[in-house]
């Protein structure tokens, strides 16, 4: 029988933790707004609010005051036991996005979110095989996996895939009714891709998605982990293209730094969930939705999505100077095209204090701000990029 390595000599370890992350050269010690201060005393400008999720930026105050009363109150309690807090969080995403997608699951993640919308879908139609978009990014878990491009040539790691699943190019909507048949159960795309180069797969292939389901009876799965809860300037991008699933999953800027995610299904799909075919210890727990509450309120409250929208067009308007040709995406998920590598753009950015974001495509970096950014803020970008050889 073969014997697995072991050692006892963790003191030896320079970290203990799993070496899967590359690192960027700089120690955080904290963060204020959309400042994160490092340790060696450098004030860095962040416009990549912790990979999408600092949608309010660092420390909000209703953020801080949300998680400290429902920490007093009550920070843990069970799905088994009703509370007030997870039922009227519930009811405040449903109207935030304003979709008709009224029932929702909690979970934690957004793997998780796309491992149950998947789960339902097939659950539901009894089919095998889902359809997912050439660079599309959804989680590293068994079915989510399975639907993100390239993880199996790069991590799967599982010896099988879960279901059938078929990519169809990102910009070919003619092309999607030779993917998409009677044996699908599910479609799932990000309407603007992250990973792959903050790219808008634009209203026309979202349009035939959903009209091809409709027409095979498969299930449309917008998976709004990282473009949604306001990141477009509108609440979801299902909102601002005006095209609407069966099932949205939202997560990142949902708990502003505090771990929950969400499913949100139709009423169609709704009534044909049975009690236990989903379930989850830790999503819906009180902080969370205490969390998910106040992020909402404050995006409404503070007329964040207006000021995303202002930004972004500052941004597309005068960031295109020094290495940047040209912009993409939307809202606040923007890709700049650069004329040199991304990442030699990102390295002599962040030598200049600011910090910035890469994707799956090496010529665009990505921008995902908080927001509260304003044109101040995008004035230090473009001077820092002005300065930077094309
Ligand atoms: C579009 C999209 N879907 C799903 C995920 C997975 O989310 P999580 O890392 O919370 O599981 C990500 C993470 O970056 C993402 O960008």
């Amino acid at each position: 029988m073969a014997t697995v390595p072991t050692s006892t000599a963790t003191a030896d370890l320079k970290s203990h933790l799993a070496q899967v992350f590359a690192q960027y050269p700089i120690e955080i010690a904290h963060g204020e707004g959309v400042w994160l201060h490092a340790r060696d005393g450098r004030k860095i400008l962040d416009f990549y609010g912790g990979h999408a999720v600092a949608g309010l930026g660092y420390g909000h105050p209703r953020w801080l005051a949300a998680l400290e009363r429902q920490a007093r109150q009550m920070a843990f309690q069970t799905n088994a036991l009703p509370m007030a807090v997870r039922e009227r969080a519930a009811a405040r995403l449903a109207k935030f996005a304003g979709l008709g997608l009224d029932t929702v699951f909690w979970i934690n993640s957004g793997a998780e979110a796309n491992e149950n919308a998947l789960k339902l879908a097939f659950k539901i139609t009894g089919r095998s095989k889902a359809v997912a978009l050439v660079q599309g990014w959804h989680g590293r878990t068994a079915a989510a996996g399975a639907v993100t491009w390239g993880a199996h040539e790069k991590w799967y790691g599982f010896p099988r895939l879960p279901f059938d699943v078929s990519f169809v190019p990102r910009d070919d909507p003619a092309a999607v009714e030779q993917f998409v048949d009677a044996d699908t159960a599910a479609v799932i795309v990000e309407p603007v891709q992250g990973v792959g180069g903050a790219y808008d797969v634009g209203k026309p292939m979202l349009q035939a998605l959903r009209q091809r389901c409709d027409d095979v009876g498969a299930f449309l799965i917008f998976d709004e982990v990282q473009c949604g809860m306001g990141r477009t300037g509108a609440p979801f991008a299902a909102n601002f293209y005006g095209v609407t699933p069966d099932l949205l999953s939202a997560a990142k800027a949902l708990g502003n730094g505090f771990p929950v995610s969400a499913l949100l299904v139709s009423r169609r799909v709704a009534a044909q969930i049975k009690y236990d075919d989903m379930g989850t210890t830790f999503g819906g727990g009180p902080m969370a939705c205490a969390v998910a509450e106040a992020v909402i309120d404050t995006i409404e409250s503070e007329s964040l999505l207006a000021n995303v929208r202002t930004v972004s067009t500052y941004i597309r308007s005068n960031c295109v100077i020094g290495p940047v040709t040209g912009t993409q995406g939307a809202g606040f998920l923007l890709g700049l095209k650069t004329s040199r590598p991304a990442k030699e753009v990102q390295a002599a950015l962040l030598e200049r204090n600011i910090l910035t974001g890469t994707s799956g495509d090496p010529h665009i970096l990505r921008l995902l701000p908080a927001y509260i950014l304003n044109e101040g803020h995008v004035d230090r970008l473009c001077d820092a990029l002005a300065k930077i050889p094309a």
